[in-house]
């Protein structure tokens, strides 16, 4: 590897790549540009270029990962069923679908269903990848039903089940205000440093399911860097790139808080 791990790159994604060792990665967190014309790295001139653009970055980001790694991919459910295409062409292996409901507020759609959700694809390279399920697990939604159950069990099969004090299964249907929304100012968008900036508590659900301590994550769009800090906050290594400078710095910054 010809880069110093738990260092954030300002390069362009193409040449970062060559420089990072195939096979080297545990987990790839990749949150790249949807075409959305969020701003000039979000834009494309036409579906075909977006498209060419975004498979190119796949072909390399599958080289990095390791025969078990596993690789999440953000987009809109409209990209996403030509990325999952792409991908299962490639040979990944399709794990899940997930939907992220942003809590983004009210929407304006007056054609259609206002949108209101973005696209996980969980993605691994072979079938012994890392799945921490127990590390991940989301509350009840029945408390009132798990309360009984705590103290009498329910009848399953014939057999007492008892409900896990950590809580359910983590299931493919994830609920994270986008960052937009959780620092609205009385209902009002505030201008934020980064137009896209995802979760972090999202981001370390995912570092925690499928990667372990020392593991490296990788992230070759990684804006004000929060894989970055979700990985140095539960000890895994980190490498990545961002070709904006100023949201490099942002992400040093951040960085060095931890
Ligand atoms: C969707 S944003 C990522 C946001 C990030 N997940 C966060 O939480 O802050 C995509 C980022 O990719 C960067 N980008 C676009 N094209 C790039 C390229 N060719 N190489 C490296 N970074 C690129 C953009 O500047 C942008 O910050």
């Amino acid at each position: 590897m010809n880069i110093k791990i738990n260092t954030i790159y300002n390069s362009d994604c193409f040449k970062f790549f060559d420089k990072v060792k195939n096979k080297s990665v545990d987990l790839a967190i990749i949150d790249p540009p949807y075409n959305l014309k969020k701003g000039e790295w979000d834009t494309f001139k036409t579906e075909k270029k977006f498209l060419e653009f975004t498979y190119k970055w796949i072909d390399e980001v599958i080289l990095k990962l390791k025969n078990n790694g596993s690789l999440y991919i953000f987009n809109t459910p409209y990209n996403s069923a030509f990325i999952l295409q792409y991908l299962t062409e490639k040979r990944l292996i399709f794990q899940n679908w997930i939907t992220w409901d942003k809590r983004d507020g009210l929407g304006s759609a007056k054609r259609k269903y206002s949108n209101g959700q973005e696209t996980i694809l969980f993605f691994t390279k072979g079938n012994k990848h890392i799945f921490n399920f127990e590390e991940i697990r989301t509350p009840y939604d029945s408390l009132e039903r798990m309360k009984h159950a705590t103290k009498k069990g329910i009848l399953k099969n014939g057999k007492r089940w008892f409900p896990n004090p950590k809580g359910k299964l983590c299931g493919e249907i994830w609920h994270f205000s986008s960052e937009r929304h959780k620092t609205k100012l009385n209902g009002r968008t505030q201008k934020m440093i980064h137009a896209t900036p995802k979760p972090l508590d999202m981001i370390e659900r995912i570092i925690k399911a499928s990667s372990n301590e020392g593991d490296l994550v990788f992230d070759c769009f990684i804006g004000t860097g929060t894989t970055a800090v979700a990985a140095k906050k539960l000890k895994r290594n980190f490498i990545g790139c961002e070709i904006n400078k100023d949201y490099v710095f942002y992400t040093k910054q951040a960085l060095k808080k931890i």
